[in-house]
C-alpha cells in the first residue's frame, strides 16, 4: 500500500476529527495567496440552532469576516486551503495536535503529539450559560425595567438584556485591546437615550471610568442621572445635549460611543470623537438616510433595487461602508460586525475604529482618500457629513 504524504495525513486527521466531532480548533497561517490583507484562518466548532456548524474566522489586517460552514461543506472548504495558499496549519482535537509546514517547492513536514487528556468540546454556542458581565441583579437594572427583583428579564426585555451584556462583553475585548487594565478611562455616549448601555458601561468599569451620557431629550436626562445616583454609578453623569453642539476639547476622551444616534447624528459624534483625541469609536448606525437622494447605483442593479427593503440595505451599505473608509483615511483602524444577532434588532451592525498609531499626530492617507473617492464617485455620492466635517472633498479628482 502507498504510503501516505505528510499532506494526507494531515488531512486525514482532520476529516476524522470533524468526523468524530474531537476537533477543537484549526489555524491555518503563513497565507502566500493573492489578497495581500489576509492574514490567518481559524476554525472551531460552534453549535447554532440550525445544528452544528464551523466557524470560520478570517482575520485580514484591520477587519475579521466569520462565516459558519455546515460541517459537509466544511472539510472540502479546508483541502483546498491547506499547503496552498495556507503554508501553516495547527490542528488541535481532543486527543492530539498536528502541524503541518508547506515549503515553497510543495514540499510538507507534519508532526503529531498526543494532547493532554480532556473530555470532547463543548461547542460554542448562543444558548449556552455563560458568566454574566452585567449581574441581572444590579438595582440599575431593575430600576430601567429591565430585569425583575429576581434578576430575570422583564416581559418583552429579554433581548434588550442580551444587548446589554453583549455590548459589556464587546466593550471589555475592545478596552483589552488599547488601554492597560486600570487605566483611567473618558468615555463619551452620545444619543443616550434611556441609558441602559451607559448604565452598563458605568458599571463594567466601576472607578476606572467617568462615563458621561449625552442626550437631547431632558426627561431621559433627569431619569438616568437619578438612576445613577440611587445606585452608586459613581463616575456616570448624563447630560442634555445636540450632539451636534458638544465640543469636547482635544485630550478630553479616550472613548467615543454612539448607538443608534439617528442618520448623521452618528457622523457628528464620530466627529466630537475624533476631535477629542479619542483612541476607540464605537457605533451602531441606524436610519441612513442622508445619502439616498444622491445614491446611484449602476444600471445592472436596478431592477433589483426597485424593491424598497434592497434600496435601504444598499444605502445602509454605501453609508456605512463610506464612514469605514474615512475612518481609515484619518488613521483609525476598523473592523464591521453585527454586535447582536438579526433576532433581537435590525439595527445590529456595529462600526468601531482603533486609533491605528495613537502616539502620533493623525495624517491623511493619501492612498485610503483615493480608495474612497472612487468608491464615493461609483456610487454618485458627493457629499456626507462625515467626510464633509473631516473636510474630504468627496467629489474631487
Ligand atoms: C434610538 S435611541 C438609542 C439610545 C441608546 N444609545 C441605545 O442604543 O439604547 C437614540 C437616542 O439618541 C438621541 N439623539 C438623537 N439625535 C441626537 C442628537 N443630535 N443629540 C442628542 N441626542 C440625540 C435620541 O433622543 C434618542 O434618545
Amino acid at each position: 500500500m502507498p504510503q501516505l504524504t505528510s499532506r494526507e495525513r494531515f488531512l486525514a486527521a482532520l476529516q476524522s476529527a470533524l468526523a468524530d466531532h474531537q476537533l477543537v480548533k484549526l489555524t491555518l497561517g503563513k497565507y502566500r495567496g493573492p489578497d495581500a490583507s489576509l492574514k490567518n484562518l481559524s476554525v472551531r466548532p460552534i453549535e447554532l440552532k440550525s445544528g452544528p456548524h464551523l466557524s470560520f474566522v478570517w482575520r485580514h489586517t484591520t477587519r475579521d469576516l466569520t462565516k459558519n460552514v455546515a460541517p459537509a461543506r466544511a472539510y472540502a472548504e479546508l483541502e483546498k486551503l491547506i499547503g496552498d495558499p495556507f503554508r501553516d496549519a495547527h490542528l488541535f482535537t481532543v486527543g492530539q495536535t498536528g502541524q503541518i509546514e508547506t515549503a515553497e517547492d510543495g514540499s510538507a513536514r507534519v508532526r503529531f503529539k498526543a494532547a493532554a487528556a480532556a473530555s470532547p468540546p463543548a461547542p460554542a454556542t448562543h444558548d449556552r450559560t455563560k458568566p454574566r458581565l452585567i449581574d441581572p441583579h444590579a438595582g440599575w437594572l431593575h430600576a430601567l425595567a429591565i430585569t425583575d427583583a429576581a434578576g430575570q428579564p422583564r416581559t418583552g426585555q429579554s433581548a434588550k438584556f442580551r444587548q446589554i451584556q453583549k455590548f459589556a462583553e464587546i466593550l471589555q475585548s475592545l478596552l483589552a485591546e488599547t488601554s492597560p487594565a486600570a487605566a483611567p478611562l473618558r468615555i463619551a455616549d452620545m444619543g443616550s437615550g434611556k441609558g441602559y448601555l451607559t448604565c452598563a458601561t458605568a458599571a463594567l468599569l466601576g472607578d476606572r471610568a467617568q462615563v458621561t451620557g449625552i442626550e437631547r431629550r431632558k426627561e431621559l436626562v433627569d431619569t438616568c442621572n437619578r438612576v445613577a445616583a440611587e445606585h452608586h454609578l459613581t463616575g456616570l453623569t448624563f447630560k442634555v445635549g445636540d450632539i451636534a453642539q458638544t465640543a469636547p476639547r482635544l485630550g478630553d476622551l479616550d472613548v467615543l460611543i454612539a448607538l443608534h444616534a439617528c442618520d448623521t447624528a452618528t457622523d457628528d459624534a464620530l466627529l466630537a470623537g475624533i476631535r477629542a483625541g479619542a483612541t476607540t469609536l464605537v457605533v451602531a448606525p441606524c436610519c441612513q438616510q442622508e445619502l439616498r437622494p444622491q445614491l446611484q447605483a449602476p444600471s445592472v442593479l436596478a431592477p433589483a433595487l426597485r424593491h424598497g427593503i434592497f434600496q435601504e440595505r444598499h444605502a445602509e451599505f454605501v453609508t456605512d461602508a463610506l464612514r469605514a473608509l474615512l475612518l481609515e483615511a484619518v488613521g483609525f483602524e476598523t473592523k464591521v460586525f453585527e454586535f447582536v444577532s438579526t433576532e433581537h434588532t435590525a439595527k445590529n451592525l456595529m462600526l468601531v475604529a482603533q486609533r491605528a498609531k495613537p502616539d502620533q499626530t493623525p495624517q491623511l492617507n493619501p492612498a485610503a482618500v483615493a480608495n474612497l473617492r472612487a468608491f464615493a464617485r461609483f456610487y454618485g455620492i458627493k457629499q456626507q457629513t462625515l467626510a464633509r466635517h473631516l473636510q474630504i472633498d468627496l467629489a474631487a479628482d
